[in-house]
């Protein structure tokens, strides 16, 4: 059984804050965080939730696909910034979209969370235990964010992206590619942030005050030397585990985090910056949603042709890392 993604969506807040409106909040310029970063706005909720954004996200996904919501057997939300606990976001994007026959769960990755429901998703499908997925990486980071820490609050973002992937049998047009991925928790103290809840018993009513450690904490240089030398070994290895060359792949869709990062990463695999698509100018560093945001963008602007071959890697939080080989077929093309 093969199986390929066959639409995409995603919902992007309207409010956005640019980079000089967080110099007023901490000492920073916008030329600073453009060299550094590439970033120059981020869109933040005011209204919208990660559930609401999910479920806008999604059901844009199963247009783009032309699918009803009853044909969706399996719904997984990426997020580490929902608004809910229980239910999981993903049963409720099942409930804002009608999608009744769904099995419904999160998954929490951070920003290697989009490529691990892919692969999740993809080994239901192939499998032959589901036919149709839908894979949604939410996140309304600007809750978990420091508003004070300069560190920081340059980098994130809000949004939401969503695929979906159906099996069937595509014959030797798409090919089934095994993903490659890893996961250190002993480096886990580089990017931190407590649950809201982690207070003890009875204390728990106290709430978390100014303690920063509720907030996301970051050793910035520690995670983009993690980025910089384990995303392109990543890449390297899913290439060569499938026995596909690098003149293949058309597009290298990473995680948006920093400018910077794309460009090292570009020049270790010794590859065009052409392709690296980016968006993280306009939206930040939107974790697990920053793949799909792209993928929808590049769908939508009619840059993905049937046959090519996508390389998607994520990292982040964990510290995770992984990539995972796409080939490109819309039902429709
Ligand atoms: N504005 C102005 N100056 C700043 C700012 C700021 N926002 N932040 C730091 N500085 C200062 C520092 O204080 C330091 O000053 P000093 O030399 O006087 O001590 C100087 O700028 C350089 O600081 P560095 O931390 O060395 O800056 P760096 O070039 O490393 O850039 C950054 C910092 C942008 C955070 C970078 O390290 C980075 O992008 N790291 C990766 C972060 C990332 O991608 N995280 C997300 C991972 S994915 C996930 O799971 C969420």
């Amino acid at each position: 059984m093969t199986a390929t993604i066959c639409g995409t969506g995603s919902y992007i807040p309207s409010y956005t804050m640019d980079n000089h409106d967080i110099a007023k909040l901490v000492d920073t310029s916008d030329e600073w965080i453009r060299e550094r970063t590439g970033i120059a706005r981020r869109h933040i909720i005011q209204n919208e939730t990660t559930v609401s954004m999910a479920a806008e996200a999604g059901r844009r996904a199963l247009e783009d696909a032309g699918l009803p919501p009853e044909e969706v057997d399996l719904i997984l939300v990426s997020t580490i910034s929902s608004n809910l606990i229980l239910p999981c976001a993903a049963c409720e994007v099942q409930k804002e979209l009608g999608a009744v026959n769904a099995t419904c769960f999160d998954l929490s990755a951070a920003c290697t969370g989009f490529v691990l429901a892919y692969n999740t998703a993809m080994a239901y499908l192939t499998g032959g235990i589901y036919r149709t997925a839908l894979i949604i990486g939410s996140e309304s980071l600007s809750n978990l964010t420091n508003w004070k820490d300069r560190g920081t609050c340059i980098l994130f973002g809000d949004g939401a992206g969503a695929a979906v992937l159906r099996a069937g049998d595509f014959g030797k047009a798409v090919g089934t590619y095994l993903p490659v991925t890893h996961s250190d928790g002993g480096r886990g103290a580089a990017l931190t942030c407590k649950s809201r809840h982690d207070y003890n018993g009875l204390n728990c009513h106290k709430g978390s005050g100014d303690d920063v450690s509720y907030y996301m904490q970051m050793d910035g240089q520690a995670v983009f030397k993690f980025a910089v030398k384990n995303v392109p070994e990543v890449i390297g290895e899913v290439l060569a585990l499938n026995h596909v060359d690098p003149e293949e792949i058309t597009y290298y869709i990473l995680h948006q985090a920093n400018r910077r990062i794309v460009e090292v990463v570009a020049k270790r695999l010794g590859e065009p910056m052409e392709k690296f698509p980016m968006n993280l100018e306009e939206y930040g560093n939107t974790s697990s949603a920053s793949i799909p945001i792209l993928l929808d963008e590049m769908n939508r602007q009619g840059r993905l042709r049937a046959g090519q071959k996508l390389v998607l890697a994520g990292f982040g939080a964990g510290l995770t890392w992984g990539a995972s080989i796409v080939e490109w077929r819309s039902l429709r093309q």
